[in-house]
């Protein structure tokens, strides 16, 4: 018997899922790590952190799986997407806090490349709005504000990198820099037409080609991890950011399929084959993974708050102890309570991109209590997915069903939300771990194990699905209060 491990990188766990060869899941293991909120805007990791989660992680999968390191045939590397860790190549140590995807401390130099109407220009290389989401802006920060970074550059000692980067390295202990095209794909250095790291991209920012990773197919040889740390070496086989895990994982390999994942934040991807669609609503063009040299793209619309809205009323209102409360909770309420969440923590995302937008719950009365809260979070999830479909359908994307995915689906009125206000048909698998089963898909090719996608097995063929049901007429009375309460942030920065 084979088995494969993915690793599962994500914004606020790590986790290690093992499955054997018919892709069932055998044993996993999940460690949260801590989040740091130093600054208004600001979101950081400890990347010495993230890596030590991984290693628990994967120790205890392979512990309760009862296997050797020898058993596993290939790892699979998925990752929370464009998060930056910079670090120094001869200790290995990180020069400084890694700056999370969510961070919005770059937004005034973005303001500026805007300004000077530079925008247009990086859409069309590399598909992505000029926000300080991606990792371009974040690694010119760290290198003109962390002392030392540029002269650490000059003696050749300074490497940069996505987390699937950093991760590789550490597991092949410094043997490989080297990263996915669709990692690469989001750092808004790289050139989605010509996949190479973009030279006028790289001025632009002023950083030096040679502190980035090499640039590998999604399958590919991404080196072996050290003996020593899980007591034999393992090689990696494949790695992909998160999203495109899922859209993989969720077999959406023919253009037009689409999936949504609800995890930290929500990522609605569609399946684009060998065309590149140019959004004319602020959606993302993307690879959604090259394999045999063959890039496929995608259309992408992104919400940066999702389960971290659930994980913020349990953690920091602590108004839940499990986000399972949700369910119940909002079911005890009307759906038209009046209370509306803007969850704009760090920003809004897809389609109005205002970095310095923030979250406003509105509406309340002297009766409004957390089930409302509940119920409006879960709410403003379903709204701006709503929204993003509709951009979707705007730009040309046929829609006709959605296949979703992610902690927040376990959630059977949430789901029902969303087929009501996007007025599409949800389809759920029984099975929620998309990510982590697109990295195994992924290493099983680049391993050997599988020739191409379609002979890869489906282990969850089964699937329910959610129509809508809710009355039209309220349906759009909800929708129209939502985009009252949007446009209030909005406006608040004009
Ligand atoms: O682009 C950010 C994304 O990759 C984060 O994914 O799963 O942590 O919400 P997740």
């Amino acid at each position: 018997m084979n088995f494969i491990l993915s690793i599962d990188q994500g914004t606020t766990s790590s986790r290690a899922i093992i499955f054997d060869e018919d892709f069932s899941e055998v044993a996993s293991h999940q460690q949260e790590f801590q989040q740091y909120f130093p600054k208004n805007g600001w979101v950081e990791h400890d990347a010495l952190e993230i890596w030590e989660s991984v290693l628990v992680a994967v120790r205890k999968a392979l512990s309760s799986a009862q296997l050797s390191a020898k058993e596993i045939k290939a790892i699979g590397i998925t990752n929370q997407r464009e998060t930056v860790v910079a670090w120094q190549k001869s200790t290995g140590k990180p020069i400084a806090p890694a700056i999370v995807w969510q961070d919005r401390r770059t937004e005034d130099f973005c303001r500026q490349l805007r300004q000077r109407e530079l925008g247009e220009m990086i859409n069309s290389k590399t598909g992505l709005v000029l926000d300080p989401y991606f990792s371009a802006s974040k690694i010119q920060w760290l290198l003109e504000n962390t002392s030392g970074a540029r002269q650490l550059i000059a003696e050749e000692d300074l490497l940069v990198g996505t987390i699937d980067t950093w991760l590789i390295w550490k597991l092949t202990g410094g043997a490989k820099h080297t990263t996915d095209a669709t990692n690469a794909s989001r750092t808004q250095l790289f050139n989605i037409r010509q996949q190479c790291w973009d030279d006028e991209l790289l001025a632009l920012f002023n950083i030096p080609k040679r502190i980035l990773p090499a640039v590998h197919d999604c399958a590919a040889d991404f080196g072996e991890t050290v003996a020593t740390l899980f007591g034999d070496r393992i090689a990696i086989r494949g790695v992909a950011g998160d999203q495109q895990a899922a859209l993989i994982g969720q077999r959406c390999w023919q253009p037009g399929d689409i999936k949504s994942t609800y995890g930290t934040g929500c990522f609605v991807m569609a399946n684009t084959g060998s065309d590149i669609i140019v959004s004319e609503h602020k959606l993302l063009s993307t690879v959604a993974y090259r394999l045999d040299g063959r890039t496929h793209y995608a259309i992408e619309g992104s919400i940066f708050m999702a389960g971290a809205i659930i994980q913020w009323l349990r953690d920091s209102l602590g108004i839940i102890s499990s986000a399972s409360e949700t369910e119940r909770l909002a079911a005890d309420v009307e759906v038209d309570h009046g209370v509306i969440m803007v969850p704009a923590f760090t920003g809004l995302g897809a389609p109005h991109w205002a970095a310095d937008a923030r979250a406003s719950i509105s509406g309340m009365t002297r009766g409004t209590d957390k089930r409302h809260i509940a119920s409006a979070s879960l709410q403003s999830v379903a709204f701006q997915s709503a929204d993003l479909f509709a951009a979707m359908e705007s730009d040309g994307v046929e829609l006709t069903q959605l296949k979703v995915d992610g902690g927040m689906v376990k959630n059977s009125l949430f789901c029902q939300w969303l087929a009501d206000f996007s007025k599409l048909r949800i389809v759920r698998n029984d099975f929620s771990e998309a990510t982590a089963l697109g990295a195994a898909y992924l290493a099983a090719l680049g391993s050997g194990l599988a020739q191409d996608l379609n002979s890869l097995p489906n282990p969850a063929p089964h699937s329910e699905s959610f129509s809508p049901r809710i009355n039209p007429s309220l349906r759009d009375q909800l929708m129209k209060r939502w985009h009252a309460a949007v446009s209030i942030e909005l406006s608040r920065n004009d």
